[in-house]
């Protein structure tokens, strides 16, 4: 009988190691605990015992049956457990609070143009940096050449918070912190939201894109820059499209220029989007004076570049025909969702 309750145990304990699912689990408990299960059969089986051994052998089938019972009940909750997490892993989150006919959504057609810019610049050796929206003054004028009472101030008024700090009123603001990160040389666009206080029309804005772009290297010069230009208003419009370089005056670069392009909307001939002079300022640019380089670390005689502040906004105003920049603040899905022709 002795030997019948050990092969017993040693028979459960590798069943009970094969059993992988409570339905396995589950079996075996009828299997040895059942009416008709093992342990039942050794119990019944103790009549046939002498009254001696009745007493220890009662007692091994007993701890035999607490002992399976037990394990079944442990293995089982982990099982269980093991189930229910598999199940919840597997799951998709179901939100009951989100609409069940949500279309897909399509891109501003700010983040159209950008994108393709920034494929243009990455091709040619570029990389796409961030930077805070919320600057300070140093960042935003200082470092670029403007001390306090500067002029050139008076054509940049933003939005001041109470701790000194300033929305930035365009990405050149990230020129210096981006020096100083990396050094020369240098080829780095970096893509952001701007603002300025200004009355809205049909061509102002107080909230707009920029696109700021730096390339910082020895003997870079203006034919670099007007390369790099020329290659990325050809790859964006994809077709020829008038541009005009004019000498234009920003503290940061010497020399400087503007670089316009004929207006899309009206073809040249003058309308409200490019106040009536058939041209729309895209693309001002220069060589980035020394003083800035200076002050982002870089030794200005050795190393040379050039800087553009690329204005998205007007870019995708042109590419798209769109004359009104206000649309595009205007979160008017019947207009913003008609530029973006990929296949989503
Ligand atoms: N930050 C200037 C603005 O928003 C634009 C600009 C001009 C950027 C010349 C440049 C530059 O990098 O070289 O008015």
């Amino acid at each position: 009988m002795k030997s019948k309750i050990e092969a017993a145990r040693l028979q459960f304990e590798t069943d009970l190691a094969k059993a992988t699912t409570s339905e396995e689990i589950e079996n075996l408990r009828i299997a040895f605990l059942g009416k008709k299960g093992l342990i039942t059969d050794l119990l019944k089986g103790l009549k046939d015992v002498s009254v001696e051994e009745k007493k220890e052998i009662g007692k091994d089938v007993n701890i035999l049956k607490g002992f399976v019972a037990k394990s079944i009940e442990e293995k089982q909750t982990e099982l269980k457990k093991a189930e229910q997490e598999a199940k919840l892993k597997s799951a998709k989150c179901y939100d009951i609070t989100a609409p069940d006919n949500l279309e897909l959504g399509t891109l501003h057609p700010i983040s159209l143009v950008q994108r393709e810019v920034e494929k243009v610049f990455v091709s040619m050796g570029f990389t796409i940096e961030d930077f805070s929206e919320i600057v300070d003054d140093y960042s935003n004028f200082e470092a670029l050449n403007i001390p306090k009472h500067h002029p050139a101030r008076d054509m940049q008024d933003t939005y001041y918070l109470d701790n000194g700090q300033l929305l930035k009123t365009h990405t050149s603001a990230a020129q210096n912190a981006i020096m100083k990160k990396y050094g020369a040389p240098l080829r780095v666009i970096f893509p952001s939201r701007c603002f300025r206080n200004e009355s809205i029309d049909a061509s102002h804005e107080n909230t707009f894109f920029q696109m700021e772009g730096i390339m910082i290297d020895e003997d870079i010069s203006i034919s670099n820059l007007i390369y790099f230009m020329k290659t990325l208003l050809s790859e964006v419009f994809k077709r020829d499209v008038k541009v005009r370089l004019r000498p234009g005056f920003f503290p940061f670069v010497e020399p400087g220029f503007e670089l316009d392009i004929n207006c899309e909307i009206c073809g040249g001939e003058g309308c409200p989007t490019c106040k009536h002079s058939g041209w729309i300022e895209l693309c001002p640019c220069g060589m980035i004076h020394p003083n800035v380089l200076i002050e982002g670390g870089i030794d200005p005689e050795k190393y040379t570049g050039f800087a553009f502040g690329l204005g998205l906004t007007r870019l995708a105003m042109m590419e798209y025909g769109i004359k009104d920049i206000r649309v595009l603040n205007s979160g008017n899905l019947k207009a913003l969702t008609q530029f973006d022709t990929r296949n989503i």
